[in-house]
């Protein structure tokens, strides 16, 4: 996502990474290694960048709590990074060796478990019960959606509610929390609240969306992470739901190589050029333009300021983007 829609809140989003920061020193130095190997190596900061811009947009002006509090959702999220990296046997993620290859999967896992603690305490330090409740509930909610995902692992018939009841949990909830939590700090009325609630949940929706589509087509070197990872893994995404529901010689190959518990490089090629073949990734693009047309009437609630433009221009890169 290279393009500029974060640059109405740039200053702010400096502060979130010098907060960030210092919430990940620790007495072990090992730990501190870790936790800057993950946090150190990039990442778009989408979260942080959605909190700021919807507190901006409803006019908040005090920025001591919304920048703890964006740090801490940043913090959360690189947390559920190293830990979804373990479970799904990730090789690469930001463009650089994950944290479990490089360092093991024991170690990887504490460092987990300090960056979600680092980030819920200073969360909790900005934010009232309310905002703890809902970070606490959306993390709750992730981890029942990573549970019901391993569950239909090697499924070549998920039903979409199921896909879409998983993808929710797992990365739209965790965005609109990121709007809610935002639009709520910065004073927003409670119909500007829920509307940015709708708005991070839509494009959340998209979002990984895209991230499956990409699963598919993206350039490894841009994308930071490997191809073909949801095929090997047995991972029902949902281009992969697509292309396996007909009776097409094509769709028949790729549930034969899907539903393997161990795939060779070639097969798993084989599957992502019969993918291209079909419409799976056209139509699955196109739930991703509905979801970010919900989101974009989200947006109707707001006055119109530089930081709503952010907004739309945020929904646009998330269905552009090759990252
Ligand atoms: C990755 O999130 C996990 C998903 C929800 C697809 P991002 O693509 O936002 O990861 P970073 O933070 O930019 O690395
Ligand atoms: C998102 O799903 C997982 C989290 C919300 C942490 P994926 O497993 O598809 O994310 P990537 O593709 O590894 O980033
Ligand atoms: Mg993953
Ligand atoms: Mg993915």
């Amino acid at each position: 996502m290279s393009s500029s829609w974060d640059q109405p809140v740039s200053k702010e989003l400096r502060m979130v990474e010098e907060e960030i920061m210092r919430n990940v020193r620790s007495s072990e130095p090992l730990l501190t290694e870790i936790a800057t190997h993950v946090i150190g190596s990039g990442g778009k900061r989408m979260r942080p960048g959605v909190s700021l811009l919807a507190f901006r947009a409803v006019g908040g002006t005090d920025l001591s709590k919304i920048i703890m509090l964006s740090a801490a959702i940043e913090l959360i999220h690189s947390a559920t990074l190293v830990h979804d990296d373990i479970n799904d046997g990730a090789e690469i993620r930001r463009g650089v060796i994950a944290a479990c290859r490089k360092y093991g999967t024991q170690r990887a896992l504490i460092t987990g478990d300090f960056l979600f603690v680092k980030g819920f305490r200073l969360g909790g330090l900005a934010g009232s019960d309310d905002i703890v409740e809902i970070v606490a509930d959306t993390c709750a909610g992730m981890a029942e959606s990573e549970m019901l995902q391993s569950l239909v692992e090697y499924d070549h018939f998920l039903p979409l509610e199921t896909y879409l009841q998983i993808i929710e949990g797992k990365t739209a909830k965790p965005i609109e929390a990121s709007a809610q939590v935002g639009a709520y700090m910065g004073g927003g009325s409670a119909d500007q609240v829920e509307e940015m609630s709708t708005y991070g949940l839509n494009i959340g929706c998209a979002f990984q969306i895209v991230d499956d589509i990409l699963d598919i087509t993206g350039e490894e070197d841009t994308l930071g992470k490997k191809r073909g990872m949801d095929i090997l893994e047995g991972k029902p995404n949902l281009p992969l739901i697509l292309a396996m529901r007909d009776d097409s010689p094509g769709s028949a190959r790729i549930r034969e190589v899907f539903g393997k518990q161990s795939k060779t490089q070639e097969e798993v090629d084989e599957v992502l050029h019969l993918i291209q073949a079909t419409d799976a990734l056209d139509e699955a693009m196109r739930y991703a333009e509905s979801y970010r047309e919900k989101a974009l009437k989200g947006l109707d609630v707001l006055p119109d300021s530089e930081y709503k433009d952010a907004l739309r221009a945020l929904a646009d890169t998330v269905l552009e983007r090759n990252r």
